[in-house]
């Protein structure tokens, strides 16, 4: 009886935690989330869309992929020294709050480069079928054929996206210097991909729409 009783305390705890999530995005609000993120246009740009690949573009992207990586950069979860000590004080409520802000900007639209032909072809191959002989899946499984992701189950968009900040980030998940994906599950998929296979599925990515 104590035992049962135990795991009906943690259901009803995870149930509440899952209860919790909603009201913050429920309850977000973008006009807060501008106050809220005035330090941040310096380099994610006013529109949401950074003027240099170092930094990644945040409009269009899904809300709940936002918020959840601005709590992991608060928390040390993903750490970000570029923007150390700048969420240190945001709520989780803040968090979405400024999500809601940039979520709601239009995604860029990129050009893809169709010089390279064979480039191209692979990146399109990895991105919609993955490569078995490898072991990686396809990408477009989870960040859907488009490219924009799946809010719900906090998939991010990845098309518009800077070349440079999805090379660097497959790169970071690859040694680990970014792990902070559900069961690591980047990290297995980036350690199988070669430096020119990331280069050519962000090459793909950048015009996707
Ligand atoms: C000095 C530059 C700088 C400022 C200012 C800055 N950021 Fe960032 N931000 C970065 C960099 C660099 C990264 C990516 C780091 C990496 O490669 O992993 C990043 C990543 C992010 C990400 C993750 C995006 C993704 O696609 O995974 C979010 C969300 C974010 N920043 C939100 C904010 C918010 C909100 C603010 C303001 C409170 C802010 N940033 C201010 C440089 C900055
Ligand atoms: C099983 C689902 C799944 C598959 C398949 C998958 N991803 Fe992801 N991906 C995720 C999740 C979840 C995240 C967000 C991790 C987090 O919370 O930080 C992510 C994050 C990313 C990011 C970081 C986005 C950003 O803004 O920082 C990139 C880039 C990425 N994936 C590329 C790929 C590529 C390329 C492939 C195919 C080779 C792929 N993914 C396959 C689930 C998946």
């Amino acid at each position: 009886m104590r035992k049962l009783l135990a795991s009906l305390a943690i259901t009803m705890g995870a149930v509440g935690a899952a209860h919790a999530q909603t009201d913050y995005q429920a309850n977000a609000d973008a006009s807060a989330g501008q106050q809220l993120s005035q330090t941040c246009v310096a380099c994610h740009g006013q529109q949401g869309i950074s003027p240099s690949g170092a930094f990644p573009n945040l409009a269009g992207q899904q809300m709940s992929y936002l918020a959840k990586q601005i709590m992991d950069i608060r928390d040390g979860r993903r750490m970000v020294p570029q923007m150390a000590g700048m969420v240190d004080n945001f709520s989780d409520q803040d968090a979405w709050d400024a999500a809601a802000r940039f979520a709601r900007q239009d995604a860029n639209l990129g050009q893809t480069s169709d010089e390279d032909a064979e480039l191209l072809a692979r990146g399109e191959e990895l991105y919609r079928a993955g490569d078995m002989s490898k072991g990686i899946p396809a990408c477009s499984a989870c960040h859907t054929p488009t490219g924009v992701g799946i809010g719900s189950a906090v998939y991010p968009g990845l098309s518009g996206q800077h070349a440079q900040y999805t090379v660097s980030t497959l790169q970071a998940f690859a040694s680990g210097d970014r792990n902070n994906s559900p069961n690591n599950m980047m990290g297995d998929i980036a350690s199988k991909m070669s430096d020119s296979d990331m280069e050519a599925v962000a090459n793909y990515l950048l015009g996707l729409n």
